[in-house]
């Protein structure tokens, strides 16, 4: 797979150390980012993995962004390209072009909260339960078909940042558990939704 990543990287680390412990049988061929300072990119050159990053600010739209960043990420011929905490929208042509081979990670239980700040989102809205997606990428900002979600509770007293916190905890195994049923092929996107293990669901 290659990983975009626009941050911190957590996820990313987590999928690296699930590979470096054997309970992943996959290989990250390369991570890319939009944040020359991003973290991740450290992580990775840091594990012998290559890390490249482009500067938006260097193409004339985000359409001739994405297709540079994705073709970066195609010459090392990745199966998969998982988002994780890559923090751009992607051009519609650039999804389309790669069905079911984008995935994300969203910090809500989809559909519900989309986009930015979710974990206030869901304060706000007085949510008491709250979680995290893992869904392929479509051009329908957030509205990919989810994969799976984890749960957790919202607590009385708690804020953005220790929902956050919560929430991350439970991201890590998803991501690497969704990883490694899209590895063995047992999921896969259909036309009207996702197949597991052969069956529609
Ligand atoms: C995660 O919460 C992810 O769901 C969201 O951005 C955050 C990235 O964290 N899209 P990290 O960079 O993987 O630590």
């Amino acid at each position: 797979m290659a990983v975009l990543a626009s941050g911190r990287g957590s996820n990313l680390q987590a999928l690296m150390d699930a590979i470096a412990e054997g309970t992943l049988e996959a290989d990250i061929v390369g991570v890319f980012s939009d944040r020359s300072k991003a973290v991740a990119l450290q992580r990775a050159r840091d594990a012998g993995i290559p890390a490249r990053s482009l500067a938006p600010k260097a193409f004339a739209s985000r359409a001739e962004f994405d297709a540079a960043l994705f073709a970066a990420a195609d010459e090392a011929r990745p199966d998969l390209i998982v988002c994780a905490g890559y923090m751009r929208l992607i051009d519609a042509a650039v999804v389309d072009a790669r069905p079911g081979r984008i995935i994300n990670i969203h910090p809500s239980l989809l559909p519900e909260f989309k986009g930015l700040h979710t974990h206030q989102q869901a304060l706000d809205a007085a949510a008491t339960e709250h979680g995290a997606s893992v869904h392929f990428v479509t051009a329908d900002l957030d509205g990919g078909p989810v994969i799976a979600q984890a749960r957790v509770p919202v607590l009385p007293g708690d804020d953005a940042d220790t929902l956050a916190a919560r929430v991350l905890e439970r991201e890590h195994p998803l991501l690497v558990e969704t990883v490694r049923w899209l590895a063995a092929g047992r999921i896969a996107l259909a036309e009207d939704g996702i197949q597991v293990d052969g069956v529609a669901s």
